[in-house]
């Protein structure tokens, strides 16, 4: 179990991985670019763009990638830029919010949600969130690379463990990724 204070990504930097063509992607990300994993990224198809989410994201249709997992609603850029805002500032650290961008439009997120415990000598937990990859990108192999991108942050940030919640039509995927079954969710919805 590590109980490393995880120092990595807490600054902001500029994000220049695995750039498209020639065109150099200068806007800062959520978290910096050393927690992106160099193997996931070079393994994508050319054009295709592993990174942080930015808040320029939302004129690149990251709300409309998440709408194949669940209800996003019809959130402004006001709206966007505020909780953008937030989870780059009083969220730091907390937040890792991962896409695939394919040089035209984000086809694919993952975040990794970081909770830190006094159990476990004050053990760090990343919980899985918000997994989506767009219609017809789907079955490339793009969602176990988004699961293995947030593995590495997992790591590098210190976690001891990942941890999710799924429907029972989706325990195959994560079995593939590497996950498997252990205790039961329950919900309270208010
Ligand atoms: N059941 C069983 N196996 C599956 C499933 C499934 N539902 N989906 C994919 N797989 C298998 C694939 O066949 C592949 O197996 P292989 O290596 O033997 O060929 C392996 O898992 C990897 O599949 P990918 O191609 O990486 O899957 P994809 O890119 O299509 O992403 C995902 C899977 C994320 C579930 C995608 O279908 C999706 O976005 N679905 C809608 C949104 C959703 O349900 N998200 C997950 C919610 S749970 C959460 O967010 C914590």
């Amino acid at each position: 179990m590590s109980t490393s204070t995880p120092t990595a990504g807490l600054t902001a930097a500029l994000d220049s991985t695995h750039l498209n063509g020639t065109e150099a992607q200068t806007e800062a990300g959520l978290f910096t670019s050393d927690l992106v994993s160099p193997t996931i990224a070079a393994s994508l198809p050319d054009s295709y763009t592993l990174r942080s989410l930015r808040r320029s994201d939302y004129a690149r249709g990251f709300l409309d990638c998440l709408r194949v997992l669940t209800t996003v609603g019809d959130i402004t850029e006001a709206q966007w830029d505020e909780r953008y805002t937030w989870m780059s500032t009083q969220g730091k650290g907390g937040y890792y919010l991962l896409v695939v961008d394919d040089g035209k439009r984000i086809v694919g997120t993952g975040a990794l949600i970081v909770e830190r415990k006094f159990i476990h000598n004050l053990g760090i937990v990343a919980h899985i969130e918000d997994i989506a990859v767009a219609k017809d990108q789907q079955g490339k192999k793009l969602g176990l690379k988004i699961i293995q991108a947030l593995d590495f942050v997992a790591e590098k940030v210190g976690c001891y463990k990942s941890i999710l919640d799924c429907s029972e039509a989706n325990e195959g995927f994560y079995v593939k990724c590497g996950f498997k079954r252990a205790g039961l969710e329950m919900a309270h919805y208010y």
